[in-house]
């Protein structure tokens, strides 16, 4: 969460993936970068973000070691202006003496910034959330009966499993696929199509991982939904219909109760070790690279 990594010495991944705000911004739509402009997307959040590839809403990019690099030389983000340039800063700082030579065998480079990055990353995990304690865990009183029965409405009749799976071997929420929902077609951004130059997929987005959605707002690709009951609703009103959007956003005809109870359970699956994510992720500012 160093600043200094950052070309203008003031913007550090924690400006946009606040620790305390989900590792999102929620008091932004989309992010705020360099001299303050205003980004075409919301930051995604960054817990397990190990399973959330391919990265970006339109999954752009494969590796997570490199994702951070491209941050870092976006001339909106992190602008420096060429990778060489921000491994000299790197140079110049001096609690990273020694660190990369321990860490990776040799000096500071893009490539093992990338992978510290990278490495920092993949211990945001989070689970274990009241869902987890009831579901996976069997006990009963873990959630509250609305959740379960949101559960098997998420499951069930209004589908949203279909996309947000669970499946024998994880249980993250997502089929890591890209749909159109009629969000990025409302919003006029191309989507999956940018990287792909397939109309087939003009509008289509990633399928976020839900766990810990209750902490992360803004939500979609835009920030355009300010709450979970605003997502709901979007669902159950069928999206924004238009030529394209994906067969399985239809009106789901959920009653005011029913909308409330998929809003609790997407309540619970809030991880429990959530604050202490956050604390590492303070106590190491400013003092270490791969924060
Ligand atoms: C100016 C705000 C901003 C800063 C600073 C920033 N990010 Fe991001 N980050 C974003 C936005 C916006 C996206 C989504 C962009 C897109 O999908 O086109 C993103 C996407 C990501 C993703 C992909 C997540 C996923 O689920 O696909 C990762 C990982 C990530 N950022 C890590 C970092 C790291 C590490 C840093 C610091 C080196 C950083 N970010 C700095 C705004 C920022
Ligand atoms: C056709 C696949 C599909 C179905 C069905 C579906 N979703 Fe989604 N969901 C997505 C995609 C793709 C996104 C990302 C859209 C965007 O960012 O523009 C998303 C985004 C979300 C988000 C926002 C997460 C975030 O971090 O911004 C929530 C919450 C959500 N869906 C819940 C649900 C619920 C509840 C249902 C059932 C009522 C449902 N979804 C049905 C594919 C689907």
């Amino acid at each position: 969460m160093d600043e200094r990594l950052s070309s203008g010495g003031d913007l550090s991944c924690a400006a946009c993936h606040h620790p305390e705000q989900g590792f999102t911004s929620n008091e932004t739509r989309t992010a705020v970068g360099n001299h303050g402009k205003i980004l075409r997307r919301n930051s995604p959040s960054l817990f397990n973000v190990a399973f959330a590839a391919p990265f970006f809403h339109d999954g752009r990019q494969p590796e997570l070691d490199l994702q951070p690099l491209e941050t870092l030389v976006d001339p909106d983000e992190m602008a420096f202006p060429s990778l060489a340039a921000m491994v000299a800063r790197v140079e110049l700082l001096p609690e990273y003496e020694g660190r990369f030579e321990e860490a990776f065998e040799g000096p500071p480079s893009a490539e093992r910034i990338g992978r510290a990055l990278g490495s920092y990353l993949r211990t945001l995990l989070s689970a274990n959330s009241p869902f987890d304690r009831w579901y996976f865990g069997g006990e009963t009183d873990a959630v509250i009966p609305a959740a379960k029965r949101g559960f098997f409405l998420f499951f069930g009749g209004a589908g949203c499993g279909e996309c947000h799976r669970v499946t024998q071997e994880a249980a993250l929420f997502t089929d890591h696929d890209f749909h159109d929902t009629g969000v990025a077609w409302a919003g006029d951004d191309p989507g999956r199509y940018e990287v792909t130059h397939d109309p087939a997929h003009r509008w289509q987005i990633k399928t976020p991982i839900l766990r810990n959605v209750a902490l992360t707002s803004p939500y979609m690709h835009d920030g355009s939904l300010a709450t979970l009951a605003e997502v709901v609703e979007f669902y159950n009103q069928g999206g924004f219909p238009h030529e394209g959007v994906d067969p399985r956003i239809q009106p789901l005809g959920l009653s005011e109760q029913e909308e409330a109870e998929l809003v609790k359970f997407l309540e619970s699956l809030t991880g429990d070790n959530v604050d202490e994510l956050v604390r590492e992720a303070r106590s190491h500012a400013a003092s270490d690279v791969s924060d």
